[in-house]
């Protein structure tokens, strides 16, 4: 019988590349999301729409800062591991009124699947983290043990949820050993749409206007998401006990040099405009990949013209023809 993975935030851009990489590589696989409005449900369930029918995959639909403590319990005992991906994105709405929203789903909701890993005895907890959690780190490339200074209420609910597994993973006699994966920007086919390459890759296919906080020249280490779910694949197995592990591509770019392939990629020219940098913004971002490549035996593969020219293959075919009629 295959091992079965438990995949909380299936249906989210990270989520569902990873179900599918996890039901081609054998395992059987339990999806829970809860359709979040922060982006449209329907964008979600389209991720998944070839995958639901497949041997191996059932998707529970709940969210699990509310759903009954058994109910989740159940679902996951007996799994070989779990992988929480489940959480509230996007550092600029995280400020003011939105943070119970944050709290809700980075910090609650882990409390909770990490209640439940308890009680059904799970060994094994990989949890989505963020390059948000350093802030302006003092060093780039940035390593694990640099000092983590968020520099937005998003990035300390991050470090919130990594602390609560850590505490969790310490307890005396506790069975559940975590692993989490600071991602750094992950971007490719079905990137979230408030993300900074689907929106320019969007508005140079419509020919619209692209806005860019800052001056450009802020550096960005961006990771495929076929990287981004090896290294999550990796984790699942890896002998490394409760780390804090970098996930990043190794190349940092400015957004200025993204603007460049995103033209030669799509084939057109960019009307860039600039606007002042906003709050909750790293000025940099680098991760030191020596850890990952120590603990999880994974570097990144995809190189960044390549990982653009994907990505704007995917909107070009499935994002722009629902919104054809608006913007030719
Ligand atoms: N995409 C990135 O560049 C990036 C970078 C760093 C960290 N991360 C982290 O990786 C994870 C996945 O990010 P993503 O870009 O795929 O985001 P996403 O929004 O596409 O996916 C998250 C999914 O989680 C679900 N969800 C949210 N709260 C839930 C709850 N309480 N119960 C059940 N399901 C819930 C949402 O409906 C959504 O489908 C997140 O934890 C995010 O913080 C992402």
């Amino acid at each position: 019988m295959s091992e079965r993975v438990v995949v909380t935030g299936a249906a989210g851009f990270i989520g569902a590349h990873l179900v599918r990489a996890l039901l081609e590589a054998g395992y059987d696989v339990v999806g829970i999301d809860a359709f979040t409005p922060y982006y449209a449900p329907e964008a979600k369930r389209a991720n998944l729409a070839e995958l639901l029918g497949r041997p191996g995959f059932r998707l529970v639909d709940a969210d699990l800062s509310t759903m009954a403590a058994k109910r989740l319990e159940r679902l996951l005992a007996g799994a070989a591991a779990v992988v929480h991906e489940a959480g509230q994105p996007g550092v600029h709405l995280s400020w003011g009124r939105a943070f119970p929203t944050y709290l809700r789903h980075n910090v609650l909701a882990t409390q909770r699947l990490l209640e439940a890993c308890t009680r059904a005895g799970v060994s094994r907890l990989v949890a989505a983290s963020s390059s948000s959690v350093y802030g302006d780190a003092p060093t780039y490339p940035t390593t694990e043990a640099a000092a983590a200074n968020p520099v937005s209420p998003y990035g300390v609910t991050k470090l919130a949820a990594e602390q609560l597994c850590l505490a969790y993973a310490r307890q005396p006699g506790a069975a559940l050993s975590v692993v989490m994966l600071r991602y750094f920007t992950v971007y490719g086919p079905g990137q979230r749409p408030d993300m900074a390459f689907h929106r320019f890759i969007l508005a140079a296919l419509a020919g619209r206007p692209i806005t860019v906080y800052g001056d450009g020249e802020q550096r960005r280490d961006v990771t495929h998401v076929s990287d981004a779910v090896s290294a999550t694949i990796k984790a699942i197995t890896a002998p490394a006990v409760d780390a804090v592990v970098n996930v990043g591509g190794g190349h940092p770019v400015t957004v200025n040099r993204a603007l460049e392939l995103i033209a030669q990629v799509t084939g057109r020219r960019l009307d860039v405009t600039y606007a002042p940098a906003r709050a909750g913004d790293a000025r940099h971002t680098g991760a030191d990949g020596t850890r990952a490549e120590a603990l999880l035996d994974w570097r990144p593969e995809v190189d960044l013209a390549t990982g653009l020219a994907g990505q704007a293959a995917w909107i070009a075919g499935r994002v722009r023809p629902a919104i054809a009629a608006d913007i030719d």
